[in-house]
């Protein structure tokens, strides 16, 4: 375990996967790309850093998903055509963020699985721990998890899984974990288990896309073995890392969205827009008249 408490000053968003669920819009435009409501999912991500203290974030890209990078690039010329125009509010989203963070890249060579990818991020992150996003999933609600997770750490001081309760039917597609309860809505890990069978699994307690790592991931992900799906898999070297430091869990007061398949995306986008009282505001006749025409 580290010796001395640290802050999290970085943040490390995979998004080099090939999203082949979201074929074929998912071809030229990189999922992440894809827009819930105004903007692509991965600014929602990026957000959600940035609102838990993190000025320095590192996206995990690949050689075909350039318009992730192009996205956090300040674009001058736009931004004076805004501005000229007095075209605030506009100009605020295009330039806000990038006031507030730095945003970095690595390639990942090759699609190897989400393990490699975190590995990809060892030269960046240094010996410190750091937050851990995946790109496609986002969250709503008060307390969103990087924040929930920082505050874990600043108390705990070992790396934090961000954890949702999933139904026992659905347990075999996640990961899994079980251990003690220690205080609400906390866990301290004894076992990580990758997609187990509702008979096998420690419990219902799923891995929801949101860690703090220890700088020991990457030894442990060195000495992972190539997993489920041909991939190396984080949640294998996160069982490594148990073996070496406590990991604690944290359950999310947030509800988690992933944008990594059609309806999901689709339901993402509703559940957003229901959150805006404008925009629900036009929409709801619409989805009253559709789902009326629907019935009848
Ligand atoms: P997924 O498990 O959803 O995989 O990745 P995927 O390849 O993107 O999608 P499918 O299964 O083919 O539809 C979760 C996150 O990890 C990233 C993805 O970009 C996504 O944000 N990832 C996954 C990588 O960065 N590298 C990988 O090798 C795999």
């Amino acid at each position: 375990m580290l010796s001395v408490r640290q802050m999290i000053h970085k943040a490390v968003i995979p998004v080099a996967g090939f999203g082949t669920r979201m074929l074929p819009a998912a071809k030229a435009v990189p999922k992440e790309m894809l827009p819930v409501l105004d903007r692509p999912t991965i600014q929602y991500v990026v957000e959600e850093a940035a609102e838990a203290g993190i000025a320095d974030v590192l996206l995990v890209t690949a050689k075909d998903k350039r318009a992730i990078e192009d996205h956090f690039d300040r674009n001058g010329e736009l931004e004076e055509r805004l501005a000229a125009k007095n075209k605030q509010a506009l100009l605020a989203s295009v330039s806000e963020l990038a006031s507030r963070v730095s945003v970095h890249s690595v390639r990942q060579a090759e699609q190897r699985g989400l393990g490699d990818a975190v590995n990809c991020a060892r030269h960046h992150v240094g010996n410190e721990p750091f937050l851990c996003l995946l790109g496609d999933t986002i969250f709503s609600g008060d307390l969103l998890p990087s924040r929930q997770l920082v505050e874990a750490y600043q108390k705990l001081g070992t790396a934090i899984i961000g954890l949702e309760e999933v139904p026992a039917e659905k347990v075999s597609r996640y990961g899994i974990v079980g251990g003690q309860m220690i205080g609400e809505g906390l866990m301290r890990l004894s076992t990580l288990v990758e997609k187990p069978s509702p008979q096998s699994a420690p419990g219902r307690l799923a891995v929801a896309a949101r860690y703090i790592l220890t700088p020991a991931i990457f030894d442990c992900l060195d000495c992972t073995q190539t997993g489920a799906g041909g991939e190396i898999q984080l949640t294998d070297a996160l069982r490594l890392l148990l073996e070496r430091e406590p990991i604690h869990g944290v359950v999310l007061r947030a509800k988690r969205h992933d944008i990594g398949n059609p309806v999901d995306w689709l339901k993402t986008n509703l559940v957003f827009a229901s959150r805006d009282p404008r925009l629900w505001e036009q929409l709801s006749p619409f989805l009253g008249d559709l789902l009326g025409r629907e019935a009848r």
